[in-house]
């Protein structure tokens, strides 16, 4: 599939170089194709291109936002996503591991209201980059779990699809609302890793009987 990518940054490229490898197209959308994460991305991966935003948005099937939370608004108000499913990858964290918006609603319901023209799910939000760098747990006969969020049944079929491409078991947990208690899952995994010294390795692993 054709990806469109709004941030390179750890999160955005690592997605981008395991898709691209994985088969799928990747488009880098920056209006400023001199940033320092849109060459390094690109010098790291020459299969990848770059395109500004509302073109990149225009050609591909599916984008992702893996930009600073506080970038969003700005980023998404004028953009138009005519339908296409839009992957929130961000998190808002506030001072001291505490939620950003102050778990009053969810970050992801945020960046819906911001791309009214979008179809937003949460996914990719739990971890740490570097579970995203490499999901893969050889010694395990389990895949690690993504869990994800969003309104719209198709779209999340189209994330569960690069889930599976990338290694993940994905958990529906249901609609966008629900992203705050993934947004607050992020938080316990911050906590955990990098304030209390847990190995950034360490996913969640969903077991059902
Ligand atoms: N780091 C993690 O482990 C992790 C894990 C899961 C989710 N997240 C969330 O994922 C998001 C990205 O995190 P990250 O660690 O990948 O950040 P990062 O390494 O700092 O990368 C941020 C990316 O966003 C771009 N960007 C920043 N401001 C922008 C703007 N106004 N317009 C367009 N592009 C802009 C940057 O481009 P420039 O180089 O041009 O500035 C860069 O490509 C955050 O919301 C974070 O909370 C992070």
């Amino acid at each position: 599939m054709k990806l469109a990518f709004i941030g390179v940054g750890k999160v955005g490229f690592a997605l981008a170089n395991n898709l691209q490898q994985k088969g799928h197209q990747v488009i880098i959308a920056h209006d400023d194709t001199d940033s320092e994460s849109v060459v390094s991305a690109q010098q790291k991966n020459s299969a990848f291109t770059a395109l500004p935003v509302q073109k990149a948005i225009e050609e591909a099937e599916i984008i992702f936002l893996a930009t600073p939370f506080r970038a969003s608004e700005s980023i998404l108000k004028p953009l138009n996503f005519n339908g296409k499913t839009l992957i929130d990858c961000t998190n808002p964290v506030g001072a001291g591991i505490s939620h950003g918006l102050a778990s009053k609603i969810s970050g992801a319901e945020k960046v819906q209201a911001w791309a009214p023209t979008a179809q937003v799910v949460k996914s990719y939000s739990i971890y740490g980059y570097e579970n995203l760098e490499n999901p893969s747990f050889p010694s395990y006969d389990i895949k690690p779990a993504m869990l994800i969020a969003g309104n719209d049944t198709a779209s999340k079929q189209q994330v569960t699809q690069l889930n599976s491409d990338l290694g993940f078991e994905t958990v529906d947990i249901g609609d966008l609302s629900q992203a705050l208690h993934l947004e607050h899952m992020t938080l316990l995994w911050v906590k955990m890793v990098r304030a209390d010294g847990h190995h950034p390795n360490f996913t969640w692993a969903y077991l059902e009987r």
